[in-house]
């Protein structure tokens, strides 16, 4: 057998213990922020039925044409490892009966997969935190969302985001366009760049996102799809727009952003930003009335978007201060075993209040523990050598800060550590 060492799949990524003290930030950020708009978690597994994605993200899209990773188990069933989370959540809601009289405001966060070429910001197994509020037929909801995620930028410091914003209509007002869009394209079906001359019997509005600039100006040309929206396409995204306003959130109208998957119908948008490099969306949504009912439900309107994990760490780590980089707030220093029999027990009592110890492991002078603490950021160092043994006082060493050390009795430790993290948190 060989000992090569095995490495892991191309575009499915560890995340290393520095880059998860991201990840937990931003977690407990957006868990905060969904606190505060009443949504609820729900978790689903990470494989479905393949049929689940072919009916909802749609058979002509490159998700279910080219990326899934899809494979028959051992009882011939084809199944999907999921490449997002809203069918996958309108199924659950059905199944369930979540769906039966009721409305449902939904996240969730969770792995998701796309044998997509990887690159910078887009990968094979990446993460999705989303929103899905069911039930709403009204404008009200979508810009609900809109401020959730607006407040999550906000609250990770994000800076140069912009919300790229349009309607598609309904169904039937967007299959009038289509049709129009279709036999206007075909009459220019040589000056298209390649691929767009593929999705023009596939997927033709697909066409509106091409990056071709030839195939972008032959457009300018063609129908545009707000003149076909009706009255009610009309006041529904109108409405959305006064509420952005009145909630103070700047959008910029795209009327060539059509969102990579078939079950929109209605206001759709995207969150770009420039420190991203050419994966430069990190967020996308909108309305899907017909999901639900597509999926064997009732006529349940719904709304909500998904949110790039890998992309939203990235930003935010972009953004944030050093002193959030700290180490443990306490490093146990303790020389010998008489030390240890005491340390060990005291980083006990410490933990019980709520403060974060760790305690030095394989022995070492004094130098050398501190040392080891400044290198991994630790904020203080309890030392326990032979005077602190024979004082039965210890010393608390600040490792950050370059103030003075200061020793103390066991009982003040609690007091002055939880002082100290205060001290910090309203430096902010
Ligand atoms: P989506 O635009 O396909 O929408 O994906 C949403 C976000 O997931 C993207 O904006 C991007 O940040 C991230 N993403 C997508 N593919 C990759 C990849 N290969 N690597 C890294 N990040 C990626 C949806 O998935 C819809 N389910 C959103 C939604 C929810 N609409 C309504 N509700």
């Amino acid at each position: 057998m060989s000992n090569r060492a095995i490495q892991s799949i191309r575009g499915m990524n560890d995340q290393l213990p520095d880059a998860c003290d991201s990840w937990q930030t931003v977690e407990q950020t957006i868990r905060e922020v969904v606190r505060l708009y009443g949504y609820r978690e729900i978790r689903t597994p990470i494989l479905e039925k393949t049929e689940l994605f072919h009916r909802s993200i749609g058979e002509q899209t490159d998700i279910v044409e080219k990326e899934m990773y899809t494979f028959t188990d051992r009882n011939q069933d084809s199944l999907t490892l999921r490449p997002e989370a809203t069918a996958s959540c309108v199924r659950a809601g059905i199944e369930h009966g979540l769906l039966y009289n009721q409305t449902q405001r939904l996240w969730y966060l969770g792995p998701m997969f796309r044998h997509e070429r990887p690159q910078k910001g887009r990968y094979r197994q990446f993460h999705q935190f989303g929103i899905e509020a069911l039930g709403w037929p009204g404008p009200d909801v979508d810009a609900e969302i809109i401020n959730l995620g607006t407040r999550l930028w906000q609250y990770l410091g994000l800076v140069e985001i912009r919300l790229e914003i349009n309607s598609l209509g309904s169904p039937a007002n967007r299959a009038r366009y289509l049709e129009d869009l279709r036999t206007f394209l075909e009459s220019r079906h040589d000056e298209l760049d390649e691929s767009s001359r593929r999705r023009l019997t596939t997927n033709p509005l697909r066409i509106l996102d091409s990056k071709d600039s030839g195939t972008q100006a032959i457009l300018d040309d063609g129908p545009d799809l707000a003149s076909y929206l009706d009255d009610e396409d009309r006041r529904h995204f109108d409405c959305l727009l006064e509420h952005l306003e009145r909630t103070g959130i700047e959008y910029h109208m795209n009327s060539r952003l059509v969102r990579g998957l078939d079950y929109y119908t209605g206001a759709v948008y995207e969150w770009t930003t420039a420190s991203l490099g050419a994966q430069n969306a990190f967020c996308g949504g909108g309305r899907y009335d017909g999901l639900v009912q597509q999926l064997g439900g009732l006529a349940v309107p719904a709304a909500g978007f998904a949110c790039g994990m890998e992309r939203l760490v990235e930003l935010y780590s972009q953004q944030r201060s050093i002193t959030e980089m700290a180490g443990a707030e306490v490093w146990m220093v303790m020389l010998g075993d008489t030390a240890e029999a005491i340390g060990y027990p005291l980083a006990e009592n410490l933990r019980e209040a709520g403060i974060q110890v760790v305690c030095n492991c394989g022995g070492g002078s004094i130098g050398k523990q501190l040392r080891r603490a400044d290198q991994k950021r630790a904020l203080f160092a309890v030392i326990i050598g032979d005077d602190e043994l024979e004082n039965r006082r210890f010393t608390v060493k600040p490792l950050q800060s370059g103030e003075e050390q200061t020793s103390m009795a066991e009982d003040c430790l609690v007091d002055f550590f939880l002082a100290q993290r205060n001290r910090e948190q309203s430096a902010f």
